[in-house]
């Protein structure tokens, strides 16, 4: 009898070459490797304790799983695409080291809950890491806010001058985002932190197990609670990447407004020239690659929360073959957002900004518009009479090619007889911003209150 597979018994001939590699996952599930150990090394923990597994066995198992992770780490573990995927490579080369102990691992346990676990002791990882580094972007993001609390920048809709806010409140908008963004994952990670193994292949399995116990062994909160359940369900890895995507989204959006704001034309900041590259033909190119790439890599990050949903739909109970497919898409997804966040937190720390072309800017868009109607609601016109009259005002401005506060009283006044002189205070872009004053306003007093909040928070 050939022995190439755990299953050759119930074979007649081999498994074709081609299928050996279509169906093999060792070329990219070895990255699981470390957690298929640890995993291990609990369950067969919990067998001992349930008399199912001897001492000499357990001691044996434990000592053959640190030599090869030894051997994994040190890179002298050969992974055979004969032995399919990480978990029978890491069972075969323990028994080839410790004998019968080693065949006795997979005791009550199939690779349908052992993959379930590995992938979910890997993401439990990988989120706690990714939470560190939204957490860094968010200071960072915290720092350069205030630094410029008070510098005033034009506000856009539509991309066009509306108001006046501060750069500092510019900026917390992201830190909002990525604020919620670190609430999606902790919440995600709550899912993730549940433990599959007991369910066995679908149904559970005959052995005394003590799941409890295999769960507190890992750290998991819970176990699953329906074996089938538990071997299928990868609603966890679709909630992460759907998570991932929208950190990817709003860093695309702030990625958008870097080169917008660098562009020469408008020459709000620069970026640092570590973050940039040059042209090959153009010498007097400076390029932001990094925001460009962020912008692009938030495409693949989409692309994969696309392909989980759809891996995942009209999938019958229970495990199938297609999970298997489920990696490639996670693994991409934490390494694009964990390197993209990384050198994000460190870029913010690498913008130069250009206080007075933001200023020129906000006096160059009648920002302060809607601050001349408030004020004459203020002294009693109706608002809707208040935005006609300063349209106006704006005409007339527009047409002298001068801003609001450079227009003379007397002119101000054939609009309106309510304008007296202390207009000008609400005119200036300083004046506009100081009146916006309450809680998510840009008053500079209340962007340094959000910004404490937030110091608070990220402590
Ligand atoms: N490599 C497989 C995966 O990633 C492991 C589980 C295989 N189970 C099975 N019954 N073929 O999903």
């Amino acid at each position: 009898m050939q022995d190439q597979h755990a299953w050759s018994g119930r074979f007649s001939e081999p498994v074709a070459e081609l299928v050996k590699t279509y169906t093999a996952s060792v070329g990219f599930d070895y990255r699981l490797a470390p957690f298929d150990i640890e995993g291990s090394l609990a369950h067969a923990a919990m067998l001992n304790r349930s008399g199912v597994l001897s001492d000499a066995d357990l001691a044996a198992i434990r000592r053959g799983m640190a030599e090869i992770l030894d051997d994994i780490r040190a890179g002298r573990f050969e992974w055979s695409v004969d032995l399919e995927d990480v978990h029978m490579n890491i069972e075969r080369r323990l028994t080839d080291k410790i004998g019968d102990a080693g065949k006795r691992l997979h005791t009550g346990r199939s690779r349908n809950d052992q993959v379930a676990t590995d992938i979910r002791l890997w993401l439990r990882h990988e989120i706690d890491g990714i939470a560190h580094w939204l957490a860094e972007l968010q200071k960072s993001l915290l720092d350069l806010a205030e630094a410029h609390a008070d510098t005033v920048m034009p506000g856009f809709t539509h991309l066009q001058v509306a108001q006046p806010v501060t750069f500092g409140h510019h900026l917390l908008a992201y830190v909002e985002m990525l604020a919620r963004d670190g609430e999606r994952l902790a919440d995600c990670r709550r899912r993730v932190n549940r433990l599959p193994l007991g369910a066995a292949a679908l149904a559970g399995t005959t052995y005394p197990i003590d799941r409890a116990y295999t769960a507190q062994l890992l750290g998991f909160d819970d176990v699953c609670r329906n074996s089938l359940d538990a071997v299928s369900d990868r609603d966890f890895a679709i909630e992460f990447t759907a998570a991932a995507s929208l950190v990817m989204l709003h860093l695309s959006r702030l990625s958008e407004e870097l080169i917008l704001w660098m562009s020469p034309r408008v020459g709000f900041i620069d970026i640092a020239d570590r973050f940039c590259t040059g042209s090959s033909i153009m010498p007097q190119k400076k390029n932001p690659d990094v925001p460009e790439l962020v912008r692009g890599k938030s495409g693949r990050v989409v692309g994969h929360l696309m392909g989980l949903i759809t891996l995942m739909k009209a999938q019958p109970l229970a495990y199938n073959k297609d999970n298997q497919e489920d990696k490639e898409p996670l693994f991409d997804t934490v390494d694009t957002l964990t390197a993209t966040l990384r050198i994000y937190a460190d870029m913010m720390r690498g913008i130069t900004v250009k206080p007075e072309a933001m200023r020129a800017a906000v006096l160059q868009g009648f920002a302060t518009a809607t601050d001349l109607a408030d004020y004459l609601v203020k002294k009693g016109l109706p608002f809707r009479d208040s935005h006609e009259v300063v349209a106006l005002a704006v005409r007339r401005a527009d047409q002298a090619g001068v801003d609001l506060a450079d227009l003379p009283l007397e002119s101000l006044r054939e609009f309106s007889a309510l304008i007296e002189r202390d207009i000008y205070a609400v005119l200036t872009p300083e004046g506009s911003l100081a009146q916006r004053d309450h809680v998510g306003g840009t008053a500079p007093a209340q962007v340094r209150a959000q910004i404490a909040r937030h110091r608070e928070r990220l402590a």
